[in-house]
């Protein structure tokens, strides 16, 4: 299998990061080929600009970047998708890598009978950070508002299978639940 990970966060002692890491050796020790997208490291620019809207709306020519990532998702059976939750959302810099990398004619194609999804046959794991409790946003369906947001109007969009994981009280837990995290991973 292919395994895709991308990952934003700007600490190398992040959670997230511990996360992809744990991912990673998983993956490759199963003998599948992994591939890590590091958004920060790769300083990707997650402004969508006039060049993009070219690209996708006007037939021009596509940035050499999201050309580049779109091999990667291209090559991927498996995406994971690590990253914290930042006010109630994901952060800008993942957000940015989807409005331009998952572009209309690549990820998706409106058509007369509606929206269809390109990348079906692919399936995705996120992973999402908070510090706020799980059972605090279970219950205040914060979690239902975020699985709608990324699994349905995002990936399963894209015609990807996906599931999510959230893991809570990740900065005022103790070690032994970040621990009980990673571990449940592996
Ligand atoms: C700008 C910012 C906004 C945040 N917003 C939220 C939030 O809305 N809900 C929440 O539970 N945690 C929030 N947090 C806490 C992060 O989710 C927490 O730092 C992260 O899950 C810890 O994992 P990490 O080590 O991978 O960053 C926020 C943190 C930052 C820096």
């Amino acid at each position: 299998m292919k395994h895709l990970i991308i990952y934003s966060h700007l600490n190398p002692a992040s959670f997230t990061k511990a996360i992809v890491d744990v991912v990673a050796q998983k993956a490759t020790a199963q003998g599948e080929e992994v591939r890590i997208i590091d958004l920060y490291s790769d300083k990707f620019n997650p402004v969508l600009e006039m060049p993009d809207i070219e690209f996708m709306f006007m037939g021009k020519e596509i940035p050499n970047d999201v050309a580049h990532y779109q091999e990667m998702i291209t090559w991927a059976d498996h995406l994971t998708i690590v990253y914290p939750m930042w006010w109630a959302q994901m952060p800008a810099m993942l957000k940015g890598f989807i409005d331009r990398v998952f572009s209309h004619g690549f990820a998706f194609q409106i058509t007369e009978n509606g929206p269809v999804g390109l990348l079906k046959g692919k399936t995705a794991q996120v992973y999402m950070n908070t510090n706020h409790p799980s059972e605090y946003y279970a219950e205040t369906l914060m979690h239902k508002a975020q699985l709608r947001v990324i699994e349905q109007g995002v990936f399963e969009f894209c015609g990807i299978q996906t599931e999510t994981t959230f893991f809570g009280n990740v900065i005022s837990g103790t070690d032994e639940l970040r621990k009980s995290y990673l571990e449940s991973i592996k």
